[in-house]
């Protein structure tokens, strides 16, 4: 398998970068009476992790000529629902783990109640980044953007998946229901990701249905990857626990094709995805590389 251009890795280090310095001076440090819970929305948001969403949104952007504004605000809003679900997914009641991104999770630094609140707080804050006409001068599409994210994160997209994904762990679920889990857990989330770069440049439909198409298989192989780095991957590199998924009885794409077979899938959802960008004629080079990326990873 080729390894990863170095143009990729750079790209995505810019990009993380010039995002996280969009979410920390729209995350100010607050100097009043409820300063543990701005304390917990920034350790959660500032602290690591592959900014993968914000890369997405970036570049989609970017084929649409956006401003460099409009895009970070976008995919800090985006990143900010993506921390806030991970803050969750990690409390006692869900997947109650003890480490992210290579720090103690939210609720092992602060509280449960801190952490519920810090989550609750970066949720509703992307919306109100969303809907600030410092985001996009055109209403229309600011109002586009909070339709779009919420749809992805609500009961049909992220928090419908979570639900499911709970349920998974005490029902067997067959393959057809897991790939559903698996698009609204985590696709969805990474599937919006490009379509609000669409929106904010005013894609044409061919093209917004080109990236749509790319996202959903990218987000499908990227959380088979996830799951196959819980059951063979190592904490050092990954930065939370691993082997979680098994001792859980959880049904993944692992646990029933095997990591051989879900290796395979991951795969060919990856080239299936960037087959999609063909629109592009060859100027969506970073996410086509990135579809590689996403089954390569080790963390
Ligand atoms: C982890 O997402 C949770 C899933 C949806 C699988 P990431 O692997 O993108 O986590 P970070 O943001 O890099 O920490
Ligand atoms: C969580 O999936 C996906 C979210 C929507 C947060 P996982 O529970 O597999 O994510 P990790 O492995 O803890 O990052
Ligand atoms: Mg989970
Ligand atoms: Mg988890
Ligand atoms: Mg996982």
């Amino acid at each position: 398998m080729p390894s990863l251009s170095q143009d990729l890795k750079n790209a995505m280090a810019d990009a993380a970068s010039e995002t996280e310095k969009m979410m920390a001076f729209l995350l100010p440090e607050a100097g009043i009476a409820e300063r543990k819970l701005f304390d917990a929305m920034r350790y959660g948001s500032l602290n690591g992790g592959k900014r993968l969403r914000p890369f997405l949104l970036t570049c989609s952007a970017y084929l649409f000529g956006v401003n460099d504004r409009s895009a970070l605000r976008a995919a800090s809003a985006v990143e900010f629902v993506h921390c806030y679900s991970l803050i969750h997914d990690d409390l006692p009641a869900m997947d109650n783990s003890d480490l992210r991104r290579g720090y103690p999770t939210v609720h092992k630094k602060f509280d449960d109640a801190t952490a519920i609140l810090a989550g609750d707080a970066l949720l509703t804050y992307a919306f109100e980044i969303l809907s600030n006409p410092e985001t996009h001068e055109d209403p229309n599409v600011r109002c586009s953007l909070v339709t779009a994210l919420a749809k992805a994160s609500g009961a049909n997209g992220m928090v419908g998946g979570q639900m499911l994904d709970l349920i998974a762990e005490t029902t067997s679920l067959d393959i057809g229901a897991i790939t559903r889990l698996q698009r609204m857990k985590t696709g969805e989330l990474i599937a919006v990701s490009c379509e609000m770069g669409a929106i904010l440049g005013k894609a044409s439909p061919p093209q917004r249905n080109a990236l749509r198409a790319y996202a959903h298989d990218l987000g499908l192989a990227f959380q088979i990857i996830d799951d196959l780095l819980d059951a063979e991957g190592n904490e050092a590199k990954t930065g939370k626990p691993v082997q979680r998924d098994e001792k859980a009885g959880k049904a993944t794409f692992v646990s029933i094709l095997g990591a051989e077979r879900a290796r395979a899938q991951a795969n060919l959802l990856s080239d299936q995805a960037a087959r999609h960008l063909g629109v592009f004629e060859g100027r969506a080079k970073h996410l086509e590389q990135v579809a590689r990326f996403v089954v390569e990873r080790e963390f």
